[in-house]
């Protein structure tokens, strides 16, 4: 298996994209153009209201006689990220800061004229191998390259309140991740987009705040989704079951012009007389984004480039030259439940000598109680679930940190994270956070969750008796987990018989019965898939 893993090194990320451009020493056999399910907005259903149907002819040129260039995929990625997050609110608005260090990570996807033709730029890491690979069960064959925004997120429930989901405090996420998920063993690409969502005996909704550093941060929002049980009709192709809230998110995706072309180019009046920007300034311009008219004053960077149609850029002249590049999703004005979550005070702080790494204070504001059905309510005085994500380094799907689950008060006693309240009304004035003395930090290791499905937790009888093979090793990995009965009988959960790291934690059981059985860092790597390829049941 060619499993090419490159470093993520920051500010060397320019110069590897056109280094491999220019000549990766990987050739493929040209691309039969059977390409059906490579539009990442159909895989990925994040915005039901794209008005963008997926497009056949997404990604059918450039994997000619270069290989993609693969982004993100780190052999050598630490399991622990170091996470911290701050929580207060007043009388209507709840506030949250988390930080961490990683990539920027504010780029997306792209269209990019070269040789004549437009071609996509940007997607899955683990397309981007299955497409060196062309292992057409293991992800979209068609990618050009893998570039991806960095996000975080947190999935919370409220155990007394009308969407309530059982066992969420014991599992954390791992009650949404499954043998069957996309880039999970079962899954093969012709499944279609099956993503996080809840076993058929859990119903319940769990609120997902989604602060996209690429494609909502720029103009100030966060997304804001949910995710529930498979009904079926999810419109992904796979019934997976992450949903935007009601209304209109904060990007659009193009549509692909007959010819490939983009739908949207820059409005030279918005952009100093450019329609684009050269490829080889992809991670340094300050184009890597545009906007509709309706974002063009939001965020911190106003006024934004506007992206206009692509015709109309004609009429008025363009042509375009080798290396041109435009963004593929245009961000706006979020309308509805879907744009509950603002993003303001959120910052990027560059380490010492690398521009594209560094830490990420993301603040995020949203309305106790929004009155949306799809949103979890807060109120003063309860004690809630809530369990974190961080997407960094440009992967997606399961090569994100994760946390086990955690409690967060706001005046309602005990719990991990104590939310403070402070006087007035609004998201206007945002707390000061630095002040730790008033805002209580608490610290959380997140861990890279591999393959650790629902399934194989609970020991579920499908997985009983299958081999799995690891194809990085060639060797068989478990398919029990010792923790298994206690789980599912006892009500055990996951932080009452391990932690995530040995380093800064201390094993603090929730309930009583637990004991002390490893940390993550230690176990989730034995069963093979961490920043490698995915085990897979034996034949
Ligand atoms: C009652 C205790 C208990 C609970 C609760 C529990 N586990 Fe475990 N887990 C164990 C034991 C014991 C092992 C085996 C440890 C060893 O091999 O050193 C284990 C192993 C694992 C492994 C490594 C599997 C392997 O094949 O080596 C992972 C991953 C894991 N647990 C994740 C979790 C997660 C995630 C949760 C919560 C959903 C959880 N565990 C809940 C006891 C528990």
């Amino acid at each position: 298996m060619n499993y090419r893993l490159i470093r993520f090194p920051g500010a060397m990320v320019a110069c590897i994209v056109l280094a491999c451009v220019a000549g990766c020493p990987i050739t493929l056999t040209p691309d039969d153009g059977d390409n059906v399910n490579d539009n990442v907005v159909a895989n990925e259903n994040e915005n039901e209201n794209d008005n963008t149907a997926p497009d056949p002819n997404d990604n059918d040129g450039g994997v000619g006689d270069v290989g993609p260039t693969l982004q993100g995929l780190d052999i050598d990625k630490s399991m622990i990220l170091p996470f911290t997050v701050q929580a207060a609110y007043n009388d209507d608005t709840m506030f949250f800061h988390m930080s961490w260090e990683g990539d920027r990570g504010d780029t997306h996807d792209y269209f990019r004229y070269t040789d004549g033709a437009w071609q996509r730029e940007g997607g899955v890491r683990r397309d981007g191998q299955a497409t060196l690979d062309q292992d057409e069960c293991r992800g979209s064959t068609g990618v050009n390259s893998t570039i991806y925004e960095s996000r975080v997120t947190f999935m919370l429930d409220d155990p007394n309140g009308p969407n309530a989901v059982q066992g969420f405090l014991e599992f954390g996420c791992t009650l949404t991740c499954h043998d069957n998920s996309r880039t999970m063993p079962t899954w093969c690409h012709e499944d279609g987009d099956v993503h996080k969502y809840l076993p058929d005996d859990v119903p319940g909704r769990l609120d997902l705040w989604h602060h996209r550093l690429g494609r909502a941060n720029p103009i100030g929002l966060s997304d804001d989704q949910w995710v529930g049980q498979r009904t079926g009709d999810e419109g992904d192709g796979g019934g997976g079951s992450r949903h935007g809230d009601d209304g209109t998110g904060p990007y659009a995706t193009a549509a692909t012009g007959d010819d490939g072309s983009p739908q949207w180019v820059f409005d030279p009046a918005t952009t100093d007389g450019s329609y684009a920007f050269p490829f080889e300034e992809l991670f340094i311009s300050p184009l890597r984004t545009f906007v509709d008219e309706t974002a063009a004053d939001l965020g911190p960077n106003a006024p934004n480039p506007v992206g206009i149609d692509y015709a109309d850029a004609v009429a008025m002249g363009y042509e375009p030259s080798e290396g041109d590049t435009v963004p593929r999703r245009r961000l706006r004005q979020t309308e509805g439940s879907r744009g509950d979550i603002t993003a303001a005070g959120t910052t990027f702080t560059p380490s010492a000598g690398d521009p594209l790494f560094g830490r990420w204070d993301s603040n995020i504001q949203r309305a106790l109680d929004t009155g949306n059905g799809d949103d979890t309510a807060l109120a003063d005085g309860n004690v809630y679930n809530i369990a974190f994500a961080v997407h960094t380094g440009m992967v997606t799907v399961r090569d994100h940190y994760v946390s086990f689950a955690y409690t967060v008060s706001l005046g309602g006693g005990d719990a991990d994270i104590q939310a403070v309240q402070i006087a007035g009304s609004g998201a206007g004035a945002l707390p000061d956070f630095s002040d730790s003395s008033q805002f209580p930090v608490t610290e959380i290791d997140l861990f890279l969750p591999g393959i650790a499905s629902y399934e194989f937790l609970i020991g579920e009888n499908k997985n009983l008796g299958v081999e799995y093979i690891d194809p990085e090793t060639g060797s068989l990995i478990d398919q029990s987990h010792t923790g298994a009965t206690f789980l599912k009988d006892l009500g055990l959960g996951c932080r009452d018989c391990h932690t995530a790291s040995g380093s800064v934690e201390t094993f603090n059981p929730p309930k009583p019965g637990g004991f002390f059985a490893e940390t993550m860092e230690h176990l989730v790597p034995l069963r093979g898939g961490v920043n490698t390829p995915t085990p897979v049941p034996a034949e």
